[in-house]
């Protein structure tokens, strides 16, 4: 792997005008991002995501750190320097109404960003505008038309040709999809991620949203008043947030993750299937549903626990009734952990947290299987036992080393899978 983007130490104050009082904006901020991957950063509205996002792009100047790209140092770059970096480094920003002339054709438009490169005839720029287009699943009928002909969503998918267009190897992309509705956001984070595998690029994924930076990144950091609060693996982050703001971000995001969107429907459906299955007992598995929801809701209100656990503790001694290797069983057992990690984990019954551990271990299995590393899986599994046996410094000690880039040493000790039986 290499080192694409490195920001060290960066700080960025706004200065105030008249009688207002200067901002601090960013406060010893250090986060990187390797070729080819997605840094995800979150926080809340305020917390200098776009600040840091704008340092990037050489539009806001830090006080202090420093911005390395490529081995460059581009804090500081000239006009020239930018200019020439533009082909690397492009954005795509959160409105796609405002992100366009209205006036400009759509072939000017996307044209625009390889305008840069010398000695490109008119033919060859159209065609490689087409080309582009035809990847985000527009065609050459576009190229006449203008911006205002089209559609949130498809505007969206023109703004990310434009930026693709002069192969960069960085995009910031700063709330890229979050104007969007909750069905087209999924096609275009799907594009990205298509595109990414397709070109190698990186990006620097902000958001508000913590649930769609899971789907999107391998590694998250997590803003809050423009310190770093946060910042690791991005399947560590999410299922085992060390910090309450995380965690309050979790809560509050809406399921707009393709992934959890699709988790949550085959959840209904299993349950679904358990109740109905099953002759014992009065309690319906869509009242675990029910019940693990309105805690969610009850805490992202009122920070209040308000919720009769007994129901999904008396479903899941059911659950574990079922035979292991039943496929309704393995797909609810997967599904508890994204409504788990929506609730205080304190709220949740030990019953409850155990198949909700059990169901993050065949998550790291399936996350070996598919080209992550072993030693990532194994500290997931040595986490796991260390909760359910109640370890809590363990815990912590694991959570710590979770994001360990060194795969090479993993942790073996109390990590067998046939101990969580
Ligand atoms: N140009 C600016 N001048 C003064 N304050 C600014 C400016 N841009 C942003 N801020 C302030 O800096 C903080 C971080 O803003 P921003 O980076 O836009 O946050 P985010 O993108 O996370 O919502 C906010 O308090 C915001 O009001
Ligand atoms: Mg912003």
């Amino acid at each position: 792997m290499k080192l694409l983007l490195e920001i060290n130490d960066l700080g960025v104050v706004y200065k105030g005008r008249g009688r207002r009082t200067d901002k601090v904006a960013l406060d010893g901020v250090s986060v990187s991002i390797q070729a080819g991957e997605t840094l995800g950063l979150v926080g809340e509205s305020g917390s200098g995501k776009s600040t840091l996002g704008s340092c990037v792009l050489g539009l806001v100047q830090p006080a202090q750190g420093a911005v390395i790209f490529d081995g460059q140092d581009i804090t500081r770059a000239s006009g020239k320097v930018r200019r020439e970096l533009s082909t690397q480094i492009q954005a795509v920003f959160q409105d796609p109404y405002s992100s366009f002339n209205p006036h400009r054709t759509i072939e000017q438009s996307v044209g625009e960003s390889l305008t840069s490169v010398p000695r490109l005839s008119r033919g060859e720029l159209r065609s490689r505008v087409v080309s582009m287009l035809e990847r985000v699943g527009l065609d050459r009928t576009a190229l006449p038309k203008f911006p205002p002909q089209f559609s949130g969503g498809q505007r969206q998918r023109i703004a990310i040709a434009r930026a693709l267009l002069p192969e960069p190897r960085l995009v910031v992309c700063d709330e890229s999809v979050s104007a969007l509705d909750l069905s087209v956001q999924a096609q275009v984070l799907n594009l990205l991620l298509e595109l990414q595998r397709e070109l190698g690029v990186a990006y620097l994924f902000i958001t508000h949203d913590l649930a769609v930076v899971r789907h999107m990144s391998n590694q998250i950091a997590v803003l809050e008043h423009g310190t770093l609060v946060e910042h690791g693996d991005a399947i560590g982050v999410t299922d085992f947030p060390t910090q309450p703001y995380t965690r309050r971000l979790l809560r509050a995001s809406p399921q707009s993750d393709p992934d959890v969107q699709d988790a949550r429907r085959r959840t209904r459906r299993a349950i679904a299937g358990l109740s109905g299955a099953s002759a014992a007992g009065p309690v319906s598995g869509v009242d675990i549903l029910r019940a693990l929801e309105s805690q969610a809701v009850a805490e992202s209100m009122a920070e209040t626990s308000a919720i009769d656990t007994t129901v999904f503790e008396t479903a899941l001694t059911r659950l574990e009734a079922e035979p292991v290797d039943s496929a309704r069983v393995v797909e609810l057992r997967a599904a508890i952990p994204e409504m788990a990690a929506r609730t205080r984990f304190d709220g949740i019954p030990d019953s409850a947290r155990s198949a909700a551990d059990t169901a993050r271990l065949d998550l790291c299995a399936e996350l070996t299987r598919n080209g992550r590393t072993e030693g990532f899986a194994d500290r997931c599994r040595a986490l796991s036992s260390a909760i359910k046996s109640g370890d809590r410094e363990r815990a912590m000690d694991l959570v710590a080393v979770l994001d360990d880039s060194d795969d090479s040493a993993p942790i073996r000790q109390g990590s067998s899978r046939g101990q969580r039986e």
